[in-house]
């Protein structure tokens, strides 16, 4: 359906339930905000990874979050289950973010990429041109509060190049008009066991920038 049309649906749903007809409310919450973008991703062939994926992985969490997390690209695990950061580098996402107080479930997850490129290369820039029509439109959907970019690949999202996450970690840029503060990537965590402490006070700078 046209988000136009969908639009004036949910408007006559939301008329509807106000004038006490409860059934109304099943309607509502299967409509999805994000109106057919779900299904465009998850057919998605605009890039050649559309042939060596499993699933597309749209991302994840409330339509409301007031934070936002980007990640560079599906996993091996990820692309399995189609949901973001479900592997190693996702436990230690989770870890991290509790660390900080934050609830895995108050935030939107996603990434720079939507399908995985083999043998977990780093996206080539044909690819995040091609892929970040979705991203945009999320995040116009989601608005959040702060946006946090994961490692260089979501980084290069706002300097158009994939370095410098060490000098730049931690500064509040924007992206799409969003304050967003970049950080360290959870695989890198793993990696470099001593940077987890200062991912976690980057999350708590996001989470102070919205109190
Ligand atoms: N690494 C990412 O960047 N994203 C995921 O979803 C999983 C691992
Ligand atoms: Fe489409 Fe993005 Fe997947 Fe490429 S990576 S096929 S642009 S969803």
């Amino acid at each position: 359906m046209e988000n136009y049309q969908q639009n004036k649906v949910v408007e006559v749903l939301k008329l509807l339930k106000y004038m006490g007809l409860e059934e109304v409310d099943n309607s509502l919450s299967s409509i999805s905000p994000f109106g057919d973008l779900i299904d465009e991703v998850k057919n998605c062939k605009k890039c050649d990874l559309h042939k060596v994926r499993t699933n597309a992985v749209f991302g994840k969490g409330p339509i409301n979050a007031k934070i936002m997390l980007i990640g560079e690209a599906p996993g091996r695990d990820e692309d399995l289950k189609g949901l973001p950061f479900v592997g190693k580098a996702g436990r230690e996402l989770d870890n991290m973010l509790s660390s900080a107080g934050i609830e895995i479930d108050e935030v939107f997850i996603t990434n720079v990429i939507k399908c995985r490129p083999p043998g977990n290369r780093n996206p080539e820039p044909y690819e995040m041109v091609k892929c970040n029509p979705y991203l945009v439109r999320q995040v116009e959907v989601i608005r959040p509060k702060v946006i946090v970019l994961l490692g260089n690949i979501a980084l290069s999202l706002v300097t158009g190049t994939a370095s410098g996450i060490t000098k730049m970690r931690g500064k509040t840029m924007e992206y799409m008009s969003y304050p967003a503060i970049p950080t360290f990537h959870p695989a890198y965590v793993i990696r470099n066991p001593d940077s987890g402490k200062t991912v976690i006070e980057d999350f708590k700078k996001a989470v102070r920038s919205i109190a």
